[in-house]
């Protein structure tokens, strides 16, 4: 049957996956998988700053510039992830910071030289940026971070208006997890984006994760979330959609996945906001759940030799439908 991106192009999305730099050089079937079925591909770790500049001032580009290459050669767009996260810094950051030998005017001057060369690096081959990921803890309050703390929350307006300087047309995101429904910690990125907008500051996107459990259920309001940021002039997209399990795998499990799956996708789909629906990894082979949630896994829509799960299916008749 077709593809899922083949569907996703009439569908007019754009259906995207997570890539894991190492399989895609040394594991056939995985390449061939993420030139079939995706035209979207994200960085899953090589954009990050500690993988881009792991030492102060010596930039690791390859694997990088290798991405963005590989998604020319086959037609796929780039989502960038991540330029400010409090989470994968380069160690030398870190712990200049700790030691003091770092203080807040030169951090925010590393900063912005960060956030600029990396953007200009790729000028033109990113469509949308995460340009801050998960700013926000659960209860609507910023996240104590390395950068809340050093440089106060102008720090995240800041880092737009850099961005957008380095490349004026790539579409600026937020992104968070646990924010697919109204709750508090949506609340916070909607109050924050319409105050940023209102100010003039470049936020064009809200990036929706999609980090879900079946054991946790389905998050409420998908809906009625994606329309109020759409209702801003905002774009939104699913960037990193996965739906895990307790393990062992069971046919029910499998089956509420696939909703799970399909839900999300529909939401996306229903959505005049929403252009494009991504997953973190599409394969179980390199997932990365089962190395931080312990007993839980088969969180993709294929196992772990290819094989296609409900959820692939599932995927496949949603953007048949749409
Ligand atoms: O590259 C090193 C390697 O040199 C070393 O030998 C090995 C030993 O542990 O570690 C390797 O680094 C790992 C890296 O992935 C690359 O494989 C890190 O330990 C590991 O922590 C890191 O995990 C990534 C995680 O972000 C880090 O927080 C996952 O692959 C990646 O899927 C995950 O992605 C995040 C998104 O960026 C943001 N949203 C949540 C999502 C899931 O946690």
């Amino acid at each position: 049957g077709p593809s899922l991106r083949a569907l996703a192009a009439r569908a007019g999305v754009r259906i995207g996956t997570a890539v894991d730099m190492t399989a895609l050089a040394d594991d056939r079937a995985y390449r061939r998988t993420t030139i079939r079925d995706y035209n979207s591909v994200t960085a899953e770790n090589v954009m990050k700053w500690e993988s881009v500049e792991p030492e102060r001032g010596v930039h690791n580009w390859k694997p990088a510039d290798d991405l963005v290459r590989f998604a020319r050669a086959h037609g796929q767009v780039v989502r960038g992830h991540t330029l400010v996260w409090h989470s994968q810094l380069p160690a030398w950051l870190t712990s200049g910071v700790d030691d003091g030998s770092i203080g807040r005017t030169e951090l925010r001057k590393i900063l912005r030289d960060h956030i600029t060369a990396e953007v200009k690096r790729y000028k033109g081959k990113i469509q949308q940026w995460d340009v801050v990921n998960e700013v926000f803890e659960e209860d609507g309050s910023l996240r104590n971070s390395i950068w809340l703390r050093e440089l106060g929350p102008s720090y995240i307006a800041d880092a737009f208006r850099w961005a957008h300087a380095a490349d004026p047309k790539a579409k600026l995101f937020l992104n968070d997890y646990n924010v697919e429904g109204v709750n508090a910690k949506s609340t916070a990125y909607y109050e924050l984006a319409k105050r940023l907008r209102a100010e003039g500051v470049p936020v064009q996107g809200f990036g929706i994760q999609g980090h879900l459990a079946i054991q946790y259920g389905f998050p409420g309001q998908v809906a009625e979330n994606l329309a109020r940021f759409g209702a801003l002039g905002m774009q939104t997209a699913f960037t990193e959609v996965d739906v895990r399990m307790i393990l062992p795998v069971d046919e029910t499990k499998q089956a509420t996945q696939a909703s799970y799956y399909r839900r999300l996708l529909d939401a996306c789909l229903g959505a005049r906001s929403c252009k494009s629906f991504t997953v973190w990894g599409f394969t179980d082979k390199y997932s990365w759940v089962p190395g931080v949630f312990e007993g839980e896994g088969s969180a993709t829509p294929m196992d772990e030799t290819y094989g296609r799960k409900p959820a692939y299916e599932a995927l496949r008749e949603g953007l048949a439908a749409g």
